[in-house]
């Protein structure tokens, strides 16, 4: 078998729309009890990330740091929410190069860096069932496996 048909999951983690994140941090950590992971500004993103263990799976807070950025603008336009489901793949450029054969809409042509030196790229809800798709690819060593 030379060429495997990429496949998707487990599910790394959901983003969740926050307009507050501190409120969120208290929502989820003091009020749901779950345990914060790590919490890192992604610049590319123009988003601050907090990141708790939902068992497994992992639920990052999406704050906006620029009312222009995509989750600031997804705040404005939808409000707070779940913003994306995130995919772990073992080879995100291979995985992507193959969504789009099967004529799927992407955000990205080639993959970039997302939070914990993961390299990410988005498929478009319109593609997907209205349901914004990432697909991740964990660094080498590290990371907030
Ligand atoms: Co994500």
């Amino acid at each position: 078998m030379t060429n495997p048909l990429p496949q998707l999951g487990p599910v790394d983690h959901i983003g969740i729309a926050v307009a507050d994140l501190e409120a969120g941090k208290r929502l989820y950590g003091e009020v749901f009890g779950l345990a914060l992971v790590f919490e890192e500004e992604v610049a590319s993103e123009r988003v601050r990330v907090a990141a708790f263990d939902g068992g497994g799976i992992r639920l990052e807070l999406l704050a906006s740091t620029d009312p222009d950025g995509p989750i600031g603008r997804f705040l404005a336009k939808r409000g707070e929410g779940i913003h994306h489901v995130c995919y772990r793949v073992e080879d995100v450029a291979a995985t992507l190069a193959h969504l789009k054969a099967q004529g799927l809409r992407t955000l990205d042509e080639v993959p970039r860096p997302g939070a914990g030196g993961c390299q990410v790229a988005f498929i478009h809800p319109k593609s997907a069932g209205g349901v914004l798709v990432e697909i991740s690819q964990p660094p080498a060593e590290g990371g907030h496996a």
